[in-house]
């Protein structure tokens, strides 16, 4: 699969990554050893990047990662992970002392004395304008505990913020057809400034495969379930902050636009991988058939421009004003 550069960190990251939240928790269950399949067929398939987080499955996500490629030394794959959210969210934990005591954790997790990349996990928003916390994270880079760092952000004010930072490797935002603010605001600083993005939640949860309707019911420790008003946690990171009647309509209608030989899913991840200043995308994956299907979109012919005007339209007519104000 081809590979593009995370900007400033001269590190490559295939086109189609994955997200791995999934073999974490919140998303129903997912057992070790279908983890460890889906793992397996996304590099397979030719993934080079997966992304990961200190606070999936409290280190389970880490830690199959870990297993994983521990039995692999053949893939050379680019682990990022993301740390600050196993703590008060206050400004206040951004600090180095704590910062070296996640990373040693995430260290432990995944077997490797310094890791590829560490973003912030949606910090609060002030800490995108403190100093000292990017002045520590120099210090990790200079301790080499972590080869580079970035930071994974909610809204575009946010990624621009830390876009301005002039050590920032990678911005990690919600983009998707459900998700477009990012196009116009975020990604052309980014390429101006050499950052690299790592587009998240690309199926808007899986609602942009098309295949659920009104009365589908996830199970009850799946986050579709129990933060659609956001009561756990940002509500932009379930279905992509859309209302879920909206979304299943809208995705009906985003589904019937997919060329010959592509699926809904794959339309949405290779209309995200073609926008100019994306470096990859992480689709999350339940199973080894999605995560193959998914790293196949990279290897479709280009779409044709009438898809991309279409996915707009569909956009600006049922989605924008739900999500713009907020994200
Ligand atoms: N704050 C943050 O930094 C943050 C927040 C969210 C996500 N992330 C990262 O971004 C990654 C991706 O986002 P996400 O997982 O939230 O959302 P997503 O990629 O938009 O959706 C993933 C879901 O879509 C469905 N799916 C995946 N591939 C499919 C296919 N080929 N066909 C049909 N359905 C498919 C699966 O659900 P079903 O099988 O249940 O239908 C899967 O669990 C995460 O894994 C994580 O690494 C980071």
């Amino acid at each position: 699969m081809d590979e593009r550069v995370i900007g400033r960190s001269g590190q490559r990251a295939s086109v189609v990554g994955l997200g791995t939240w999934q073999l974490g928790a919140d998303w129903g269950d997912v057992d070790d050893k279908e983890a460890r399949s889906v793992l397996e067929a996304a590099a397979e398939s030719g993934v080079t990047f997966f992304d990961t987080a200190d606070v999936y499955g409290d280190g389970r996500s880490e830690s199959a990662i870990a297993a994983f490629l521990g039995g692999r030394p053949d893939l050379h794959v680019l682990v990022a992970t993301k740390m600050g959210r196993r703590v008060e969210q206050i400004p206040e934990n951004y600090v180095l002392d704590n910062f070296r005591a996640w990373n040693d954790r995430s260290r432990r997790n995944l077997g490797v004395d310094r890791l590829d990349l560490v973003q912030l996990h949606c910090p609060p928003t002030p800490v995108y304008s403190s100093d000292e916390v990017f002045d520590a994270l120099d210090t990790m880079v200079a301790e080499e505990r972590i080869a580079a760092y970035g930071v994974s952000v909610e809204t575009c004010a946010e990624a621009l913020t830390a876009i301005a930072r002039p050590n920032v490797a990678s911005v990690q935002i919600i983009l998707n057809p459900f998700r477009m603010k990012p196009l116009y605001e975020v990604l052309p600083a980014a390429r101006q400034a050499g950052v690299g993005i790592i587009a998240r939640v690309p199926l808007a949860s899986g609602l942009l495969s098309g295949k659920y309707t009104k009365d589908t019911v996830f199970a009850a420790d799946d986050h579709r379930t129990y933060n659609r008003q956001g009561e756990a946690f940002d509500q932009g990171e379930t279905f992509s902050g859309v209302d879920y009647a909206t979304g299943v309509e809208a995705a009906a209608e985003f589904a019937a636009l997919a060329p010959e030989g592509y699926t809904p899913a794959q339309l949405a991840l290779r209309w995200i991988a073609e926008q100019p200043g994306v470096t990859t995308v992480i689709p999350g994956a339940r199973n080894p058939e999605q995560a193959r299907a998914n790293a196949a979109a990279a290897k479709l012919p280009p779409l044709p421009a009438e898809a991309f005007i279409a996915i707009r339209e569909l956009y600006q007519r049922r989605i924008k004003d739900q999500v713009e104000q907020r994200w």
